[in-house]
This record gives structure tokens, sequence and C-alpha cells, in this order.
């Protein structure tokens, strides 16, 4: 008979770190390149202005600056990591993963690494995976980063999603833990709507020289958000057994501020609970927008540590995920 590892009964969040791009492009400026104006972007979403990175701000850089920081706040040393995830759909290479060279910038001596593609919900896929490996025993620290650039991917002549991205990146450790600190993943796909968010074909960058931009139905992925998404959401919270009075903080995707009210009604959360709205100075920065809403919460002290917090991600696939963590 096969010999199998013995696992870590549970898994928790140990630690988050985030790093947003260094340039602040606020509505006013984001109107000298679409038309539109402040008044419609920030009532159709929320966004006052958002976040992008400079020439020397890559999802290198940023992944290593994010994970720095949450690595130290676990109280570990790169040599600890034993796996690095990181989800992005803005690495412009297929082969190295982003994940193998933030393990070499990082110093990590040799961690499993790999990279996701699940874009908007790649940072809880990435949990969901972490914590499945710290109980089977395969690791033992997982670093787990949700990185962008999606200003580089914006089409300025599409005013309907020009306005919305943003760049930036968010890391947590997931260790071994004695009680659940990690609820049961729902997560998903719909097969039928792969054309709803796209980014062009890569090869665009080689063959054209031109920019593989994202294009998207705004309007088909709201109505997804706010009705079938919002269902999941309900569900991750009654497979973690708990009732919306014993939630402490939402943190969605960081999307659109109407898409996070609908979800607050369909939930019934009570006022008590924090919501994640960082989208209002950070826009949408896709795989990364949990983990900086997260730590955005965390360092204004309306969240603390030890709280219970539900978060979701939903986006190009179309794809979803979303579990209920205690904060680290
Ligand atoms: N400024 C002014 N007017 C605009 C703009 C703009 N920037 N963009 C669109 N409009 C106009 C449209 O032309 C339309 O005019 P019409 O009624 O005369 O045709 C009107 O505003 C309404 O357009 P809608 O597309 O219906 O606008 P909506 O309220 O749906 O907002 C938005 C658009 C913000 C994109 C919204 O649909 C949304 O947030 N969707 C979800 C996005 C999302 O969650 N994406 C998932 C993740 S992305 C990823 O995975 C990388």
């Amino acid at each position: 008979m096969l010999q199998t590892r013995p696992g870590h009964r549970y898994a928790r969040l140990m630690s988050v770190g985030g790093y947003r791009g260094s340039r602040v492009v606020d509505n006013a400026e984001m109107c000298t390149m679409i038309d539109s104006s402040d008044e419609w972007i920030r009532q159709r979403t929320g966004i006052v202005e958002r976040r992008w990175a400079t020439d020397d701000e890559t999802p290198l850089s940023m992944s290593v600056a994010a994970a720095r920081k949450a690595i130290e706040r676990a109280g570990l040393v790169p040599d600890q990591i034993s796996a690095i995830i990181v989800s992005t759909v803005s690495h412009f290479k297929q082969t190295p993963s982003l994940a193998c060279e933030v393990a070499a910038e990082l110093g990590c001596p040799a961690p499993a690494a790999f990279d996701i593609s699940a874009a908007c919900a790649g940072f809880s896929y990435g949990v969901g995976l972490a914590e499945g490996m710290i109980r089977s025993g395969s690791s033992d620290y997982v670093l787990v980063i949700g990185v962008e650039v999606l200003s580089r991917l914006t089409d300025f002549d599409d005013r309907s999603t020009a306005f919305l991205f943003s760049d930036g990146a968010g890391a947590v450790v997931v260790g071994p833990s004695d009680v659940p600190g990690i609820g049961p993943t729902v997560w998903g796909s719909d097969p039928k709507a792969t054309k709803v968010i796209e980014i062009g074909d890569w090869k665009q960058l080689t063959t054209a020289g031109e920019t593989p931009y994202i294009h998207m139905d705004g309007r088909t992925v709201f109505l997804w958000a706010t009705t079938f998404i919002a269902d999941k959401t309900k569900e991750a919270l009654a497979l973690a057994g708990l009732a919306p009075d014993e939630l402490d903080v939402f943190i969605p995707h960081q999307a659109n501020n109407r898409i996070t009210d609908s979800m607050l009604r369909h939930l019934k959360l009570p006022e008590s609970v924090v919501v994640s709205r960082d989208i209002v100075h950070m826009g949408n920065s896709s795989a990364a927008s949990v983990p900086l809403g997260m730590e955005a919460l965390l360092e204004s002290g309306e969240a603390t540590s030890g709280q219970t917090a539900l978060i979701i991600g939903f986006g190009a696939g179309l794809v979803f995920s979303g579990q209920v963590v205690t904060l680290p």
C-alpha cells in the first residue's frame, strides 16, 4: 500500500501585504482620455481615482513588494515558504511562471511554484488551493499572490471599460492552524460565457505589435454578479456554518460599488458588518482587489485580526470563488 503524508488539521491566513501602483489617476485625468465625466464614473461605479503602475513597476516588482510584507508580517523568512501560487492575467510570458520569478527574487530555496489564470476570482482560488495543500501535507507555508497591471491592457477607445482598471498586488501567507481559519471554498465557472470578458490574443504582441486589450460585456457581468454570484456568496457563508449576523467583514471583488450594494441587499447582512469599498481609491485591480481591500481595512482599523470575513471573487472565464476566512 502507498504511504501518504499526514497533513495539518486546519489552515489559516497568517498575514496580508499589498502594493499599489504609485501613479494616482483621478477621474478628471481619466476624462482627458475618454469621453466621460467624474459624475458618471462615481455614480455608476463609486470610483474616484485609480492606481496605475509606473514604467518601472512590473507584475514581478509589485508581487515581490507585497510578498515581502506578507512574509515578514507572518514572522517568517523566505526560506520557510514551501509553495508560491500567483494569480494573474497580465504576466506577458507563458514561461517561466511569475511564481518562479518571484521565488528567485525573494531567494526562496526550492518552493513549489505555479501561476493560475482565474482573473478576478484568482485570489480566492489560490486561498482554496493553499488550504488544500496544507491540509493534505504537501506544503507548510503557502504564499498566495494576486497581481495585475490592467492599465497596460486597457483600450482607451472603449469608454465603457477604460475607467475601471488598475494595477497592484496583494499577498497572503497561508499556514497550519489548530482551529479552522478558512471555510469551504465555493467555486466554479460558466463555460457558456467564455466570451463575456476576454483579453485579446497575446500573439498580437509579436505579430502585429499591438496590445491585446480587455473586452468586456459589462451589463452581462453586472447581471451575473448581482444574481448568481450573490447566491454563491450566501452558499459560502452557509457552508462555513455562519448566519449573516455572525459575520464581521465582507470583502467582495472590487468591481463596482453598485454590485457590492446589490450583494449586501441579497445577503441581508446587518449594518454592523464592515464592507470593503477599496474601489473608491483603487479601481478594479482584478486578482489583487480582495487582498488589497483586506489590507486596507486592517491598516485603517476598520477590521481587526481574528474577525470573520467573507471574500468573493468573480470575473473573466467566467469564473467565481469565495470562502469565509479568519482575518490575519
Ligand atoms: N461615460 C459616460 N457614459 C458612458 C460611459 C462612460 N465612461 N460608458 C458607457 N456610457 C453610457 C453608455 O453608452 C450607455 O448609454 P446609452 O444608455 O445611451 O446606450 C449608458 O452609459 C449606460 O451604459 P451601461 O453599459 O449600461 O452602463 P452600466 O451602468 O452597466 O455601467 C459598467 C457599466 C460600470 C462597466 C458596469 O456594467 C459594470 O460594472 N459591470 C461589471 C464589471 C465587472 O464586474 N467586471 C468583472 C471583472 S473584470 C475582469 O475580470 C478583468
